[in-house]
């Protein structure tokens, strides 16, 4: 019923662990959920399907792989099965970003406090813009903060910080952490709840950073009138 696609155009931004951390999250929260994975990487189907082979069952459905031609009629058909549908989009402009961003009530753009970073999820921000424009009907989007440093604000993190709040870019409440247990959730194939405190660090705060990151963008739907 919601979708959402969580795209930036630079690199290891961090779209496909935000993903897999709320598509998991929502799933924990009793809300159906499928992921369409169109990261070439394909690292969530890579996740799903290890957890198949080794019996475990999956909390949310994945597709692979969607060919660009079909991308619309995918998320129609899913929007209609499930509460949230999540597409992990490599972000760069092509037909296959502009027609997730079409069908979707929200389009996440994680990025990195870093100049290339800021300059990149700026490009991103365009083509939601393009993208809203050609569809004469707005298209929320938020910037999610991503790998914060939970303790510590680099001078040039701040920096990048003020000036997209000068630039009044919305920006999602929470943002994603830096925490070991965001790795471990691919090493091992798990979600944050099944992962152990005697592998992983920082649990604890990494699964209370996921919640209030789904809360957050549970209220931008809301905000969106979506929901
Ligand atoms: N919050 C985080 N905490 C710890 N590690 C993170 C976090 N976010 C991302 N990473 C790590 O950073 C790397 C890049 O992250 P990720 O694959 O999510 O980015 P991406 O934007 O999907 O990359 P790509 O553009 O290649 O698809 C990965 O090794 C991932 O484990
Ligand atoms: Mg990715």
């Amino acid at each position: 019923m919601a979708v959402i696609s969580v795209a930036n155009p630079k690199g290891g931004s961090g779209k496909t662990t935000l993903t897999l951390v709320l598509a998991a999250q929502f799933a924990s929260q009793s809300a159906s959920v499928a992921v369409i994975d169109a990261d070439p990487n394909a690292f969530i189907a890579k996740w799903h399907a290890r957890r198949v082979q080794e019996g475990r069952g999956s909390p949310f459905e994945v597709l692979a792989s969607p060919k660009e031609s079909e991308m619309v009629s995918i998320v129609d058909q899913m929007a209609k099965k499930f509460d949230f549908v999540l597409i992990d989009l490599e972000g760069t402009a092509s037909r296959m970003t502009s027609r997730a961003f079409a069908r979707s009530h929200l389009v996440l753009i994680p990025y990195n406090l870093s100049p290339i970073d800021a300059s990149l999820a700026a490009d991103a921000v365009r083509l939601v813009t393009e993208e809203s424009e050609a569809l004469n009907r707005s298209i929320e989007y938020r910037l999610v903060r991503s790998r914060e440093n939970a303790a510590i604000k680099t001078k040039s993190a701040r920096r990048i910080g003020a000036a997209i709040a000068d630039a009044e870019l919305p920006t999602l409440e929470a943002g994603l952490v830096e925490r070991a247990a965001y790795r471990d959730m691919f090493d091992f194939a798990k979600t944050l709840d099944e992962l152990d405190a005697s592998t992983t660090s920082g649990l604890v705060q990494a699964r209370a950073n996921a919640r209030a990151v789904a809360a957050s963008v549970f209220t931008a739907l809301t905000e969106g009138q979506k929901v």
